[in-house]
């Protein structure tokens, strides 16, 4: 009896936490076991992108290379509602594999790449891309990460906080992509590593409000460089 009693004195409090860690506005890293609800978020937004039409939504799907890589989510209570992720590419050959466009000679390796960028409509706008941008540009801070990297449509949201943060942006000679079709062309995004600090201050100055209400949950991501 007493043993029982014991079980439900413990466990019970801790299935709440579980549950109500569930329920509580955050920024995460994904696992699969949250796989599920962040694909569907990556699909429905993409698919109402406008900026670009996807041709291979299986892409999309949550795979092993995300389970390799990080993928960060704001949760809004139960919901995903922005996502991004982020991958190391050591060399200019696994860049333009990734981007299918040519990469400029001028970006440094290895550089981690922020992808995958998907909120959901009613959160656009209000700083979660930045946010989650925040949280990788400080993972970088102390580790052998070059340049941040990643392929932005001409014109579209956030290119513009990305000019401020001191991203450069390179039309590419030569783009086949064949995963996303894009209405306006592409353009290369780097940001230097010596630029990384500034960003981050600035990042956190202009996503305070952001951060607060979903702050950090969990221990800090490593890369593998
Ligand atoms: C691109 C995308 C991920 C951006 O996400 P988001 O969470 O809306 O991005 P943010 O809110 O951080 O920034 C968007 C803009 O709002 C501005 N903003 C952010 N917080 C703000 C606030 N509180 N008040 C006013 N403006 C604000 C940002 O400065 C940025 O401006 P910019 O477009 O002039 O640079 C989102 O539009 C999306 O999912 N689009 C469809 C899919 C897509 O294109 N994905 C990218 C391909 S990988």
């Amino acid at each position: 009896m007493s043993r029982l009693v014991g079980i439900g004195a413990t466990a019970r409090p801790r299935r709440l936490s579980r549950w109500m860690a569930t329920l509580t506005n955050r920024i995460q890293r994904v696992t699969a076991a949250d796989a599920k609800a962040v694909h569907q978020l990556r699909l429905q937004v993409f698919a109402n992108a406008r900026d670009f039409t996807v041709a291979a939504p299986e892409n999309l799907v949550w795979s092993e290379r995300d389970s390799g890589d990080i993928v960060l989510a704001v949760w809004h209570g139960a919901d995903p509602v922005s996502t991004m992720r982020g991958s190391v590419l050591k060399n200019s050959d696994e860049a333009k594999a990734e981007f299918e466009c040519s990469v400029p000679a001028s970006v440094k390796f290895p550089a981690l790449l922020l992808a995958r960028g998907a909120t959901r409509g009613d959160f656009q706008g209000i700083g979660l891309n930045s946010a989650l941008r925040y949280h990788f540009l400080s993972f970088t801070v102390g580790t052998r990460i070059q340049s941040i990297v990643g392929v932005v449509n001409v014109g579209a949201p956030r290119t513009r906080v990305m000019a401020r943060l001191g991203y450069e942006f390179y039309l590419p000679n030569m783009s086949w992509g064949s995963s996303l079709k894009h209405n306006n062309g592409v353009m290369v995004a780097a940001l230097d590593y010596s630029r990384i600090i500034n960003a981050c201050s600035l990042l956190e100055r202009e996503t305070r409000q952001v951060l607060a209400a979903y702050p950090w949950q969990g221990e800090t991501p490593r890369f593998n460089v």
